[in-house]
């Protein structure tokens, strides 16, 4: 977990009363999984639509509820509460509070520990649309902002209200990355290191038509891919995520180029080029349907099944391993294998000309394929690394790191 920017840290989660008050509990599971410390205050409101024990239950900690607890003021004041923590994070910030907190109200324990720190706060407004455009909410967003308070959303969509427009809070994963980007951004003042270098990242399945409605595909979720992009990108460096198609949004900070074919995703690699750096991730199909029929390919009765003819496709990795000119100076591939993983992989380091391999184990048992957690053995030309089995994002830091290490060494051999 030391790989995450997030490890360590304190986080002051506080949550006002609205229908997403029940996405805090994602956004706690997230936060702890990274190795940040959570603790919760939840307003009066808060607990009509969460209750204390949920969150204590995945905070670990007591949930602050009551500005006048005895027994909460005799453990941890609420001057405390501010004080321990690093970050203050309302989610969701309601109407109320965002005025209470514009006005400089300290009347709950919320709006007491708001007003009580000097820390950072970050604030993901939640309310009806009408609320969030009146003047009123305007005016107190105005002020925040020039406050220095900083803010994930509210995005626009459908409301629990039943209506449409701006108002929604951000998700989880948007709150959790503008989280990073804030420790991130204490980290590196000026830049990460790598900031300077352009990343090529592939990732997620190619789909390959049959037909027009048909097509070859395979498992892969391109979770681990994006995660990539997403490291590198807060390491600093200018990203692009070539992708085949996924379900996932696109990663906060990278440039994302949406892809079906693996002949699509090459022209779209070979578009981006020069990049310093190139990992290709994407789990890209192997073979293609020789010719796919432009009409849907029809079932008839008493006729044989219509045999499909493959032909291979480009190799991604292969091609910008080789190139002459325009070759990354440092290109990553994955060996996805469900047998003898190193050796197989650092044969194919061998045989497609990269530099690293990252190799994971994707026999069924592992469960990797689509799954959170990965275990990989880095093959460089030095030698081999094993990694401990780590959350696909905690995989994706630590080759980031490690990419950032191989830059500053090579620097310093010049
Ligand atoms: O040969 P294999 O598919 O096992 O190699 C995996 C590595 O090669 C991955 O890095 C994958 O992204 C890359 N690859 C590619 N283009 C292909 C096949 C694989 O870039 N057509």
């Amino acid at each position: 977990m030391a790989e995450s920017i997030l490890n360590g840290r304190r986080v002051l989660l506080i949550v006002g009363g609205g229908i997403a008050a029940y996405k805090c509990l994602e956004l706690i599971r997230r936060l702890k999984e990274r190795g940040a410390s959570v603790r919760a205050i939840l307003t009066e409101a808060a607990q009509q639509f969460v209750t204390p024990l949920s969150v204590s239950s995945l905070t670990g900690d007591k949930v602050y509820t009551d500005l006048f607890s005895l027994t909460d003021e005799a453990e941890m004041g609420h001057i405390e509460l501010s004080r321990d923590a690093d970050l203050l994070v309302v989610a969701p910030a309601t109407a109320d509070l965002m005025a209470k907190m514009a006005n400089g109200l300290a009347n709950d324990l919320a709006s007491t520990a708001l007003l009580a720190t000097d820390k950072k706060v970050l604030i993901a407004p939640a309310m009806n649309v009408r609320m969030w455009t009146q003047p009123a909410t305007q005016r107190n967003f105005e002020t925040l902002m020039a406050d220095g308070v900083g803010f994930v959303g509210p995005n626009e969509g459908d409301m629990a209200c039943g209506e449409y427009g701006p108002g929604r809070m951000a998700e989880p994963a948007e709150i959790l990355a503008a989280i990073e980007s804030h420790f991130n951004e204490l980290a590196y003042p000026g830049g990460g290191p790598l900031k300077g270098k352009r990343v090529l990242v592939t990732s997620g399945p190619t789909h390959e038509p049959i037909d027009p409605v048909r097509y070859l595909a395979n498992r892969s979720s391109g979770k681990q891919g994006y995660a990539i992009a997403q490291a590198v990108a807060r390491l600093g460096a200018e990203t692009i995520l070539v992708s085949g198609p996924t379900n996932l949004p696109n990663p906060p900070g990278v440039t994302v180029k949406r892809v079906e074919t693996a002949r699509e995703m090459l022209a779209a690699c070979e578009s981006a080029l020069p990049a310093d750096i190139a990992i290709c991730a994407a789990a890209v199909a192997d073979w293609r349907v020789a010719s796919d029929a432009e009409q849907k390919l029809k079932k008839t009765p008493g006729e044989q099944a219509p045999a499909l003819t493959l032909v291979e496709n480009p190799d991604i990795l292969a091609t910008l391993s080789q190139m002459k000119e325009k070759r990354p100076s440092l290109v990553v591939g994955f060996a996805a294998e469900t047998e003898k993983v190193v050796e197989h992989a650092t044969s194919k380091r061998q045989r497609k000309g990269c530099d690293w391999i990252v190799a994971n184990d994707v026999s069924p048992a592992t469960g990797v394929m689509g799954g959170d957690l990965n275990t990989v053995h880095l093959i460089t030309r030095e030698g081999q690394e094993d990694w401990p089995l780590l959350p696909k994002q905690a995989v994706a830091e630590r080759l980031a790191r490690r990419i950032a290490e191989h830059f500053s060494n090579a620097r310093a051999a010049e």
